[in-house]
């Protein structure tokens, strides 16, 4: 895609970003998906830098092709995980929970492109007044930690507000969403759902299970009456946690109950009482396919999508 700004921006051969996912998005995944002409990213958040260092070089060993680094500027050791970014030659870094500004200057100094991770037109304005060169408008039906607004209403008032390009997350299953984000004014995809069930995705076979078997109202959001949504697929553990909230836990309580619960499901495969986050479009990924396959699946459908719609635009002409 030799026009677009995305491409253009990054280096890569089509605009699909693989999103970060804690305890899931390591250097295999990152690596595979990058390798494939994707944007593969290295979930960051939490992990310690000699971890982070290892998972980059491990990317690095799979592909020349540039990946990302996905950041979560709240993290004790965020000034450290910069410094391994800057000295692993990392090309991009998303970044999410908090304001990336005090970083900026030092990010972009080593010649990293930074992409935060928005879901308001306000959060997105001010990114690019900081020197943001791109933004991920992330809807509530998007897997994990979300915002309030859905991509289909989110992300025209974001492509409209800002001028740098605007990469769309939450949804993304085939062709007919891939293209929609077009139309919405987004000029990239970041996907994360879809990605769990890769081959080179190494998070627990029940984790994977789980997404295949979802069906469309699988998943809730929970956390939500914190101010803090996250989606996941419905069990035991997120039945727990919405009838907590029903009964007015504290936020200390609900915290509680929360905490290591992802790892829980992704590293140790407790899908039951550990949290199993994912997208609303997980009803839509039904098979397990390498990267490759995924990217270039989405790619192709992309191509089928584009047809339907232009010969049925040239019948209502
Ligand atoms: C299991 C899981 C963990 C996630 N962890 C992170 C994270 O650590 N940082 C981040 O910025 N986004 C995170 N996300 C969001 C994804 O990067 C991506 O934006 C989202 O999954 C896209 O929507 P989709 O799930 O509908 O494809 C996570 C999503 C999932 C499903």
């Amino acid at each position: 895609m030799k026009n677009n700004r995305v491409c253009q921006l990054l280096g890569i051969k089509y605009p699909i970003f693989q999103g970060a996912m804690a305890w899931i998005a390591d250097g295999n995944l990152a690596g595979s998906v990058s390798k494939a002409g994707g944007l593969g990213i290295i979930a960051g958040g939490g992990m310690p830098v000699e971890i982070l260092r290892q998972e980059i070089k491990k990317a690095k060993e799979i592909t020349e092709n540039p990946f990302g680094v996905n950041l979560m500027l709240m993290m004790p050791n965020i000034e450290e995980q910069i410094d391994v970014c800057i000295e692993e030659g990392v090309k991009v870094v998303t970044t999410g929970a908090g304001n990336p500004g005090v970083y900026m200057e030092k990010l972009k100094g080593a010649g990293i492109k930074v992409i935060p991770v928005v879901s308001s037109v306000a959060l997105a304005k001010r990114m690019e007044k900081i020197g943001a060169d791109a933004v991920v408008a992330e809807g509530l039906e998007a897997g994990g930690h979300i915002g309030e607004i859905t991509t289909m209403a989110l992300t025209p008032q974001i492509a409209e507000a800002v001028s740098i390009p605007v990469i769309l997350a939450g949804g993304i299953g085939g062709g007919k969403q891939f293209l929609a984000a077009f139309a919405l004014g987004a000029e990239g995809v970041q996907v994360g759902t879809k990605f769990i069930v890769a081959d080179e995705c190494t998070v627990h076979e029940n984790y994977k299970d789980a997404i295949i078997k979802a069906k469309d109202r699988s998943t809730v959001a929970t956390g939500s009456y914190t101010g803090h949504p996250v989606r996941v697929i419905e069990n035991k553990l997120a039945k727990e946690l919405l009838e907590m909230e029903k009964h007015g836990a504290s936020v200390e309580e609900l915290e509680a109950k929360g905490t290591g619960k992802l790892r829980l499901a992704a590293v140790d495969g407790d899908v039951k009482e550990g949290s199993v986050m994912a997208g609303q479009v997980a009803a839509m990924v039904t098979k397990r396919e390498t990267a490759l396959e995924i990217i270039e699946g989405l790619m192709k459908d992309l191509e089928v999508e584009r047809e339907r719609l232009s010969k049925y635009f040239e019948d209502v002409k």
